[in-house]
């Protein structure tokens, strides 16, 4: 899954936000777009265009992003208390187009009582999957998921049910997946960041030469990232890697610093290189 990416009303189509889902630059794995906003008729709009344009047809909506810019615009997380504006978007893309549908949601942002009547209406319609992150908006990242209200989700909703949250190693996977056996599918983030061999230990799979593949990786990711995104956006990008990075190299914080501070792509290359010796 994408990233979110802003859904735009047809005519004020920014080209340069889609680069990095065209198809050109995403052939290892199959790609679903994620949306954000909170106008029925920019999500349409956006996935007609992205369908005529790259030809997907299937997409995510955010209504889980909990970051204080995104809620206080009613997007991603500020959505989840207003249940008539989700619908009424869910509404508008499964009624006038074909196109694949899910979601990306919380518990909720205040109360799970904001998820539990999300989950009600939603079974009206017709979506692929639920990925459900069962912590609330206003928990952001701290403490540890709900699992006990990801079970109770779970058991309200009739849709097919994705998993995120908090899978850092293998004995985190096979914990949570012993518990809900159900569950479809199960979503990394932060766990694959800060060891990019995560998926693979999970599937069971030799990881040897793990430096020298990180390394390779790390210079891939380099090369694709400069015509994008030039050299000082291609900086910040590694910068905002390297907090998870860091991690996988068992890299000390004070070092870690030291190279956040460098302002130049190629000295902070540099510096990457001879750590990850
Ligand atoms: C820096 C950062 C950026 C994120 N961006 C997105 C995003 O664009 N779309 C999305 O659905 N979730 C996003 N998430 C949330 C993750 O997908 C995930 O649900 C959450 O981090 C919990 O799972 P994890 O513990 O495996 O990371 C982001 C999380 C972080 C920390």
């Amino acid at each position: 899954m994408s990233p979110f990416l802003p859904a735009q009303p047809a005519g004020r189509f920014r080209l340069k936000v889609w680069q990095d889902i065209s198809p050109d630059l995403n052939t290892a794995l199959p790609l679903t777009p994620q949306l954000m906003g909170n106008r029925p008729e920019a999500f349409t709009d956006t996935m007609r265009m992205l369908n005529e344009q790259f030809g997907y047809e299937d997409f995510n909506i955010n209504i889980g992003c909990p970051s204080s810019p995104v809620v206080r615009h009613t997007r991603g997380c500020g959505l989840m208390p207003h249940p008539d504006r989700v619908e009424a978007i869910v509404k508008e893309i499964t009624s006038k187009t074909n196109f694949r549908l899910s979601l990306k949601m919380r518990l909720g942002l205040h109360s799970p009582d904001e998820g539990r009547e999300l989950l009600h209406r939603l079974d009206n319609y017709p979506l692929d999957f639920l990925v459900i992150h069962p912590r609330l908006g206003d928990d952001l990242y701290e403490g540890t998921p709900h699992w006990d209200l990801f079970e109770e989700f779970h058991k309200r909703t009739t849709h097919t049910i994705v998993y995120s949250g908090d899978i850092f190693s293998v004995e985190d996977y096979q914990r949570l997946s012993e518990r809900f056996p159900d569950v479809a599918g199960w979503m990394l983030g932060r766990g694959l960041l800060r060891n990019p061999f995560l998926a693979e230990e999970i599937k069971g799979m030799p990881t040897s030469d793990r430096i020298s593949r990180f390394k390779a990786f790390h210079h891939d990711l380099v090369t694709e990232l400069l015509p994008i995104r030039g050299e000082s956006g291609t900086l910040a990008n590694l910068k905002e890697l390297w907090h998870y990075y860091a991690d996988f190299i068992q890299m000390p914080d004070e070092e870690l610093q030291e190279m956040l501070r460098i302002n130049d792509l190629a000295n902070f290359l540099q510096a990457t290189e001879s750590i990850a010796k």
